[in-house]
């Protein structure tokens, strides 16, 4: 059932968690499918709801950077120096953990990740619980994650008691993942954070996002993936007309020659970054309702927020399809 965040929702919510029951619950970058974190059983009915493999650890969620220190066994120097930069933010961070966080929730890994999460309902939320919360996105495994209280009910509101409804997600996709290998920072998945900004706070960070056994063990080639075929192509123009029609274009910016195309959505009028990434996984979803033949999605450029775009758009495409293949 999706309620308004009020205080009496919220310490509903707190008192399910508290009993080990799962609730949703926005953030500033997706719904979150949240439970309390130092609860295996109940961590295990988000893997069981979400139809997530085991081998795929979870994020805590505190409610501050002192909460975040009683989980953890150390935290290298350039590591708190992002908490204090970037928390509350889309920035979680990849720390040895103490033995009060179940080994489900970091799928047997000694590392866990945890982030403080920059909305209201969830840091209420997290005060009231006095619990850290352990929370995937709120979709079925591999799905395109909830921007909105209505996509968690659409896709698993059967399976969950509360859903609190924070309005529509501000960041828009997920939190930048980084952890520290070897004492060195490491991009594990590009987020809301954009890397240039990571960087000027600690320096030069490595990219361990690819390959074909990712560090962040969920993060599979195909994932993010709406059920259309998704195409990356550089502009309108590589798509041939046989091909437009039946076809819907996913376009950061307008474009001119969108002639014979079923559909044209736009992320952002003004091509704005920020804009683009908040309305991305919305338009993933309604394009795929759209019974469309293929989507075909235009690349942006990989600077600022136009990495994480790229990296969910290249999942999305899945790992049949290199990324810049033009329009077939
Ligand atoms: O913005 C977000 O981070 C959202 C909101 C709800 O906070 N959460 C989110 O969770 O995106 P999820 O489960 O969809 O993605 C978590 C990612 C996975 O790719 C997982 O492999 C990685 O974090 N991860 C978790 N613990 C890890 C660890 N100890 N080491 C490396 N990667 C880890
Ligand atoms: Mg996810």
């Amino acid at each position: 059932m999706i309620v308004p965040p009020n205080r009496a929702n919220i310490a509903r919510a707190a008192d399910l968690l508290r009993a080990g029951d799962v609730v949703a619950f926005p953030t500033e970058t997706v719904y979150g499918l949240g439970a309390d974190a130092i609860n295996a059983e109940a961590v295990a009915r988000i893997f069981e709801i979400k139809g997530r493999p085991r081998f795929d650890p979870l994020i805590v969620h505190a409610a501050d950077f002192d909460q975040v220190r009683a989980l953890v066994t150390e935290i290298p120097a350039a590591a708190a120096r992002l908490a204090e930069r970037f928390w509350p933010g889309p920035l979680t961070i990849v720390l040895p953990k103490t033995d009060r966080i179940p080994d489900i929730v970091t799928a047997g890994l000694s590392t866990v990740a945890v982030r403080v999460p920059d909305h209201p309902v969830a840091l209420d939320l997290l005060r009231a619980t006095e619990r850290p919360i352990a929370a995937p996105s709120a979709n079925p495994f591999g799905y395109v994650s909830p921007t909105c209280a209505e996509h968690v009910a659409e896709q698993i509101g059967a399976h969950v008691s509360l859903i609190l409804d924070g309005g529509p997600c501000r960041i828009g996709i997920e939190s930048t993942i980084i952890a520290f290998m070897g004492g060195e920072p490491a991009l594990l998945r590009p987020g809301g954070v954009p890397m240039e900004v990571i960087e000027d706070v600690v320096g030069p960070t490595r990219i361990v996002t690819g390959g074909a056994r990712p560090l962040a063990p969920g993060r599979l080639p195909s994932h993010y993936a709406p059920r259309t075929p998704l195409l990356l192509v550089r502009s309108a123009a590589d798509v041939v007309p046989a091909h437009r029609s039946g076809g819907a274009l996913l376009t950061r910016a307008p474009e001119r020659d969108v002639a014979g195309f079923a559909h044209v959505e736009v992320l952002a009028a003004d091509g704005d970054l920020r804009r683009a990434a908040a309305n991305l996984f919305a338009a993933l979803r309604r394009l795929d309702a759209g019974a469309y033949t293929r989507i075909f999605a235009i690349e942006v450029p990989e600077r600022g927020l136009g990495r994480a775009i790229m990296d969910r758009l290249r999942r999305a495409a899945g790992p049949s399809d290199p990324p810049s293949t033009p329009g077939q």
